[in-house]
C-alpha cells in the first residue's frame, strides 16, 4: 500500500526540561537539544514533500516559568531560527510565525521579521512557528477583526462562515491532518485548536530531545493505518 503523506502536520514538541533534569542538567539544556532535533525534524519533514509544518515553540503560559529559562528561551529562538534559517531557505520553504508580539523583545520581533519578509515568495512549504502563541487567543483575535469588518459594514453577518473564520486566523493555514505530542501528556495545551478540529493525534512517550526520523516515521506509519471518516460511513 502507498503511504499517504499528510498536508500539514502539527508538533507539540514536549519534554525539554524532564530530559535534561533526567540527565542531571539544567531544563536549559533540554531546550538546545531540542532545537537541534526541530532542525533535523524540519528538514525531514520537507524531503518527505509533506507541505505545511506548524511547530509550538512557545506558549502564553509559558511565561509563567522562570526568568532565566524564559530568557534563555528567547535567546535560543533568535540562534535557533538563525541557524534553521539557511536550510529552510534553501529547500524554498515559507515561514510564517502565529502568536502575539506583545511581551516579545524587539530583538526576537526582527529575527522573525527578517524570516518572513525573505521567505514570502517560496512556494515549496510552509513552516508555521508558534511563538507566545494560544489557541483561544487565535480564535479571539480572529472574532475580533471580523467583528470590525462588520462594524465598518464591510462584511454581512450572514457571510461569516468557518473559511472566512480561517482566513482571519493568524496565518491562513489548511487543516492539521497528524497531531504529534512527544513526553506522555495526553493533552492540547492550548494549541491549534481551529485548526485541530479533525486532525489525527499522536501520542509518545519519548520526550522531544529524543525524537528523530525514526520516531516521526512511526507516527506516520500510525497515521496511514487511521481510517479517517470526518463523519462518513465507510463504504
Ligand atoms: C517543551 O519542553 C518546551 C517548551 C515548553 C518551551 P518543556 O520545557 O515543557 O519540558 P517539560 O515538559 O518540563 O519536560
Ligand atoms: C506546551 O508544552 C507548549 C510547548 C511545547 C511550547 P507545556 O509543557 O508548556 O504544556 P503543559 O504545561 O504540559 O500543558
Ligand atoms: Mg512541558
Amino acid at each position: 500500500m502507498n503511504e499517504v503523506i499528510p498536508n500539514h502536520v502539527a508538533i507539540i514538541m514536549d519534554g525539554n526540561g524532564r530530559w535534561a533534569q533526567n540527565k542531571g542538567l539544567k531544563r536549559t539544556k533540554g531546550h538546545q537539544k531540542g532545537a537541534e532535533v526541530l532542525k533535523k525534524i524540519s528538514e525531514y519533514v520537507y524531503d518527505k514533500k509533506i507541505k505545511v509544518l506548524s511547530v509550538f515553540a512557545f506558549s502564553t503560559e509559558n511565561w509563567k516559568r522562570d526568568k532565566e529559562e524564559v530568557d534563555y528561551l528567547m535567546d535560543l529562538f533568535i540562534k535557533a531560527f538563525k541557524e534553521n534559517f539557511k536550510t529552510i531557505k534553501k529547500k524554498g520553504v515559507k515561514v510564517v510565525f502565529s502568536g502575539v508580539k506583545d511581551r516579545l523583545s524587539k530583538k526576537v520581533i526582527d529575527t522573525m521579521d527578517k524570516m518572513q519578509y525573505e521567505t514570502k515568495d517560496n512556494k515549496n512549504g510552509i513552516f508555521n512557528i508558534c511563538l507566545n502563541y494560544g489557541g483561544q487567543d487565535e480564535i479571539v483575535e480572529a472574532t475580533k477583526k471580523i467583528s470590525t469588518l462588520v462594524k465598518d459594514d464591510k462584511l454581512n453577518i450572514n457571510d461569516i462562515d468557518k473559511e472566512l473564520f480561517s482566513k482571519n486566523m493568524f496565518n491562513d493555514l489548511p487543516p492539521i491532518d497528524l497531531l504529534i505530542r512527544t513526553s506522555g501528556e495526553y493533552r492540547i495545551s492550548n494549541f491549534m485548536l481551529w485548526q485541530m478540529a479533525y486532525a489525527e493525534l499522536y501520542f509518545t512517550d519519548t520526550l522531544w530531545p529524543d525524537f528523530n526520523e525514526e520516531e516521526f516515521d512511526k507516527a506516520l506509519d500510525s497515521f496511514n493505518k487511521r481510517d479517517r471518516r470526518f463523519g462518513g460511513v465507510k463504504k
